[in-house]
């Protein structure tokens, strides 16, 4: 059946290969630095510059220019056709092509086809239920959920299940022949891992299962537990077409079932945890699925309520994910929005926590949680001497790549406030600090215009001598500060949801803008797809095909300091000093007609906001 592959199919496959992996099978590479080099396989030459980069999934060849994803590499080093080279990877997946018709019911049978795991999986669950009432060795697993306190009723609406030893109890229990597609369907769904040799065996064995359940009450994944001290302690379903680990949180269905009215939500950090508080009639719980909390996760969750409990271990282990979790909620939280922080004292968990001290004990403890701010403080200050000069300018600085995530507001205001209180100074001296270190203002817009000139840029020089927003590096660098956002975006592309969809910046005439908006909407319509999918449907698209070979130069850029707080502090401040300067020019504009006596009442009311935010 030919037809078109569909883009979902093709930005999936370029987010599951290693490109590493598909060019050293070919062209043995060689690890430098954080890249990988060989000579290059495109034309004659001694020194190796040719370079594949694992963070952005592409190649570049610094010698001839060639570069692009590891569809491109397959295309030109196989001369395949594109077809066969999405065939390729897709092989090496274990992924079938689907082919879109071109007439539109391709969306039906997509549909058609999850539907069919979906119940699939249904089955799955029903089984593993069966199983740990039925099974001949099923006893020494209830024995065990006794032993951990778990009574058959909470056993029951967590749908616990018992996946039995044995490599082909799946198979065998839906089908009596060899069935390929079953074994397919549930190899990707996760339930069984293929062989080298092309069979497959069932991941969960002799393991007390736990449902993962998404919104709607289907089952999509599994958690499995080792009936002792075994390890892996837990196995977990990989991501699948039906699970996606970052966005999904144990308990939440059961949670919303049991709940008319949810006051709070409380994170805590095992499945045990949930089902254990649950028993003992602590409903709000929900559990992250071995990963740190997500913005995803928190901006699910504060649709539900606004108060977000998080519960942590005392330990050194607990307070780091603690602090993760406090860094991911940053670009979230605002006014209205509570979050906070609870600490078990050491070796204790919730499930324990909660057997041995009750639901009141437990809620006791929860109500001594420490807010967002005096976590956030205390957790600066813990290694700081605030007694001496050296130290409070050190908490200035190491708060400023946290505060800057927050979003403008009131409640960035207060925690400027209480950093000022700490560090003796005014709330307005930070507020400057903080904006100087973003975007040292105090240059002249036609200084600026000077030195992109001079960098063979022309920004357009309006007459106004008021301060034009530029980061200092942009200064340093002559880097203009749409470059480096767009740097930024390929090199860590979910740094777009950080900001809103870019309409007013569509104005500034600025060299690369338009590349810039149109990758904000790409990024915010599609926010998984990673830097290789980005570039692979520039290069396909007419109208964009023209800027693909300025977006391969500015995706080979490296990040000076490559964590994730810097990352997101330097692109809000650069997307903050774009969003001010298109205000200001926007301004000019309006000032300008208004001058002739033209403004329509929208106008008035826009002119008179923004000469408020600018004053
Ligand atoms: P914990 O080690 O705190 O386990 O891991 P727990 O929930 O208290 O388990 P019990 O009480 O010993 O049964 C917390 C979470 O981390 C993930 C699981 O999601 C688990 O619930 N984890 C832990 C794994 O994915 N794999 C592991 O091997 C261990
Ligand atoms: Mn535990």
């Amino acid at each position: 059946m030919a037809g078109l592959i569909p883009q979902y199919f093709i930005d999936d496959i370029l987010a599951r290969t290693n490109i590493v992996e598909v060019i050293d099978a070919r062209v043995p590479l060689k690890k430098a630095g954080t890249n990988y080099k060989a000579c290059c396989p495109f034309h004659n030459e001694k020194t190796p510059s040719f370079s594949v980069s694992e963070t952005r999934q592409f190649y570049h060849c610094f010698g001839c220019g060639e570069s692009g994803s590891a569809l491109r590499f397959l295309m030109e080093y196989e001369h395949l056709s594109f077809p066969e080279a999405v065939e390729e990877l897709a092989h090496n997946l274990g992924l079938e092509v689907p082919h879109e018709k071109v007439n539109g019911t391709e969306h039906v049978a997509r549909i058609k086809q999850s539907d069919s795991l979906y119940q699939l999986m249904q089955q799955v669950d029903q089984f593993y239920r069966k199983q740990l009432r039925e099974h001949p060795q099923s006893q020494k697993a209830v024995a065990y959920l006794k032993q951990r306190g778990l009574s058959g009723e909470i056993a029951a609406e967590y749908g616990m299940g018992y996946a039995p030893p044995g490599y082909e109890t799946l198979l065998k229990a839906f089908s009596d022949t060899a069935d390929k597609e079953l074994a397919n369907k549930l190899t990707e769904l996760g339930m069984l891992i293929k062989k080298d040799n092309g069979g497959c065996y069932d991941r969960f064995r002799d393991r007390v299962m736990f449902p993962i359940r998404d919104q709607r009450g289907r089952t999509i994944a599994f958690g499995g537990r080792v009936l002792g001290d075994d390890s892996p302690k837990y196995l977990n379903s990989p991501e699948t077409p039906l699970f996606h680990k970052g966005k999904e949180l144990y308990g939440l269905y059961e949670m919303r079932k049991a709940l008319r009215k949810i006051d709070k939500v409380l994170v805590v950090e095992g499945y045990m945890d949930v089902v254990a508080l649950a028993q003992f009639g602590v409903r709000y719980a929900v559990a992250t699925l071995g990963t740190a909390t997500t913005a995803d996760h928190l901006q699910r969750l504060f649709r539900l309520s606004h108060e977000i409990y998080f519960c942590f271990d005392g330990d050194r282990a607990g307070r780091d994910a603690a602090w993760r979790a406090l860094n991911n909620a940053l670009p979230v939280i605002r006014e209205g929005l509570q979050i906070r922080f609870m600490f078990l004292p050491q070796g204790e968990d919730p499930d324990s926590y909660i057997r041995i001290y009750g639901k009141e004990g437990f809620e006791a403890e929860l109500a001594k949680a420490k807010t967002f701010s005096e976590y956030l403080f205390e957790n600066l200050c813990a290694n700081i001497d605030t007694h001496s000069i050296d130290g409070r300018a050190q908490l200035v600085e190491q708060a400023r790549p946290l505060i800057s995530q927050l979003l403008p507001g009131v409640y960035r205001q207060m925690m400027i406030q209480q950093l000022a209180q700490l560090a003796r100074m005014e709330a307005a001296e930070i507020d400057t600090i903080f904006q100087q270190q973003l975007k040292p203002g105090a240059t002249s817009r036609a200084q600026v215009a000077t030195l992109s000139a001079q960098h063979g840029q022309d920004m357009p020089v309006k007459n106004s001598a008021s301060a034009v927003n530029v980061q200092r590096n942009s200064m340093k660098t002559g880097l203009s500060p749409v470059r480096m956002a767009i740097m930024r975006l390929l090199y860590m592309p979910t740094l777009a949801q950080l900001v809103k969809m870019p309409n007013q910046l569509t104005e500034l005439e600025l060299p690369g803008i338009d590349i810039l908006c149109q990758l904000l909407e790409l990024l915010h319509e599609h926010p998984h797809i990673n830097c290789a999918a980005i570039l692979e449907r520039w290069s396909a698209l007419e109208d964009k095909a023209q800027s693909y070979p300025h977006l391969v130069k500015l995706a080979q850029w490296q990040p000076e300091v490559a964590d994730e707080a810097s990352l997101k502090a330097e692109f809000l401040g650069i997307m903050e000093s774009l969003y001010s300067q298109a205000s200001e020019m926007r301004l000019e504009h309006l000032l300008t007609k208004s001058n002739h006596g033209k403004l329509n009442d929208e106008e008035k009311h826009e002119l008179r906001k923004l000469t408020q935010r600018m004053t």
